[in-house]
């Protein structure tokens, strides 16, 4: 089957995906992701047959216990965690192909056990499998983790068989580019590229993926994007959440690493790219790689007002007060993390030159909403009296990923009456209304797409590196800094005025969501 004609943009899912024999071993079993999203991603899978009938899942964590233990943390994690609820006749398949190994990640020794686990697995089989070994624990232990895999002789290099493993390593994938080029030497040391599989799970969200379709399905938005129709992009990825139970990570990572750095950079990435050549991952991460690379550095200068960084202060969130961020758990009074970034940034290629693409994350805002806004140049004003044309508003297209997922474009509409008098109007595609909201989480297209070796919604190691080049020297200058040019937001705010400030300077406002 040719890559593109199995690809999910073109053909969606199909049955029969996936039927290879595989072996999925999940590293940080214990851990909230394998919880809340993985193994509720395979049971989905299992609902909707899109996993092979030889399936095997592992868990493999520090701490000791056994299979029977792991399989009801497991029955556990589906009935809260999982969209669907559980049925126990599918679940009952996979239950009994499920077995837990425990051992340290930087153990030779027990991944060798492992790899004999594995090995048993396949002999009962009596055919060769595929290995996905999902990474999922904290960053510090994914070099030893990939380095054992080689070690114990796991990373069978990738060759045109049916056996041979395969990598999904977790974000945050480096804290910085040093450690992201560190990071993609030693799993290219091991493994080759098409044999890994580095996740942002905003990839694997379907509105995402709809951003493609929007685009190259439909032939009226080419022709205007470019820097002669689009007056400045935005885009918004806000969350009302706090840091909760994460200050210990949070501390070392901050908006800029958590949020930025990744998935609001995919998002640009996809808004902005050249058409690819073909559908495939190499074209599509191609073309990101292009774009991310003709972005201009960000000037570190500490009196640049293209980029604000701030933290949030008490306030309220939904009616209820809610702690400043130097006051939440696990976070110093001191503490020099941001939880919003905002970035101005210039594209330097043929399409964009000139063009504003705005960037803002934060936590604790007024609402949790991701979104992408395109606003057009302002309509000549020529044909209305001085009043309506000065309230004439730019055409804008918004694709909102999350939520109320779906897109909008903004119109100038007549009121009726005898006078012309205008109003901005919008028309509305709601993605619920039409296809019903059951939609598969990000995770079930990811791990089914590692499992059938589609990279196209994963990073590849030039890309990751690429956004690293733009993002390490702000944190570089941050550090010297301190906590000088720090701003501060309202917990319950669209962010610090600083960031208003930034639009303003181009005559350019940013849009509430
Ligand atoms: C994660 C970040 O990658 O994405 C979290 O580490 C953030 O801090 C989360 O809350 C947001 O994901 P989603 O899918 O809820 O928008």
């Amino acid at each position: 089957m040719s890559e593109e004609s199995r690809h999910p943009f073109l053909k969606g899912l199909s049955k029969h995906r996936g039927a290879q024999p595989t072996i999925i071993t999940i590293f940080g079993a214990s851990g909230d992701l394998c919880a809340r999203k993985l193994v509720p991603a395979i049971y989905n899978l299992a609902v909707d047959n899109l996993l092979p009938a030889d399936f095997y899942l592992i868990g493999y964590g520090r701490k000791p216990i056994p299979d029977e233990e792991f399989r009801e943390v497991c029955t556990e994690a589906i009935s809260k965690f999982s969209r669907r609820k559980l049925d126990k006749d599918i679940w009952k398949r996979i239950e009994e192909h499920t077995y837990y190994c425990s051992g340290g990640y930087d153990e030779l020794a027990a991944f060798e056990k492992l790899k004999a686990k594995i090995d048993s697995i396949e002999k009962d089989l009596g055919r060769a499998a595929q290995s996905v070994c999902y990474v999922s624990t904290p960053p510090s232990v994914f070099e030893p983790i990939i380095k054992n895999l080689g070690a114990c002789g796991l990373a069978t290099k990738y060759q045109e068989t049916d056996k041979h493993t395969k990598v999904v390593v977790e974000k945050p994938f480096g804290k910085d580019l040093a450690s992201a080029q560190n990071l993609n030497r030693v799993i290219q040391g091991v493994f080759q590229e098409r044999q890994v599989y580095r996740i942002d799970h905003y990839l694997g969200k379907e509105t995402v993926q709809d951003l493609l379709v929007q685009r190259f399905a439909n032939s009226i938005f080419e022709p205007l994007w470019n820097r002669q129709y689009v007056e400045n992009v935005q885009i918004t990825v806000a969350e009302s959440l706090g840091v909760g139970t994460r200050g210990g990570y949070y501390e070392q990572s901050g908006a800029t690493r958590d949020m930025i750095q990744n998935h609001t950079m995919q998002l640009l990435a996809l808004m902005a790219m050249e058409p690819p050549s073909s559908l495939n991952a190499e074209s599509i991460r191609d073309e990101k790689v292009k774009l991310l690379k003709a972005i201009e550095p960000l000037n570190t200068d500490y009196a640049n007002p293209d980029v604000i960084r701030a933290q949030y202060d008490e306030g309220l969130v939904d009616g209820l007060k809610v702690p400043g961020y130097r006051q939440e758990q696990g976070v110093s009074t001191e503490s020099e993390t941001e939880t919003y970034c905002a970035l101005r940034l210039n594209i330097n290629n043929w399409r964009w030159q000139g063009v504003p693409f705005y960037l803002r994350s934060g936590k604790r805002m007024s609402r949790r909403v991701t979104e992408i806004a395109i606003q057009f140049k302002r309509p000549p004003s020529t044909l209305f009296s001085k009043n309506e044309s000065l309230s004439l508003a730019s055409n804008t297209l918004v694709y909102q990923i999350q939520p109320d997922e779906g897109s909008t474009v903004l119109l100038n509409a007549k009121i009726p009456g005898l006078q012309t008098r205008t109003q901005p109007v919008k028309m509305h595609f709601k993605y619920s209304t039409t296809f019903g909201s059951n939609t598969p989480e990000a995770y079930e297209r990811l791990v089914l797409d590692a499992m059938i070796g589609d990279g196209t919604l994963f990073i590849r190691g030039d890309e990751t590196e690429a956004s690293w080049n733009l993002i390490t020297p702000l944190h570089e200058f941050w550090a010297s800094e301190g906590r000088r040019g720090m701003e501060a937001y309202t917990s319950g705010s669209w962010g610090p005025r600083a960031a208003d400030r930034m639009l303003w300077a181009n005559n350019d406002e940013w849009r509430r969501p």
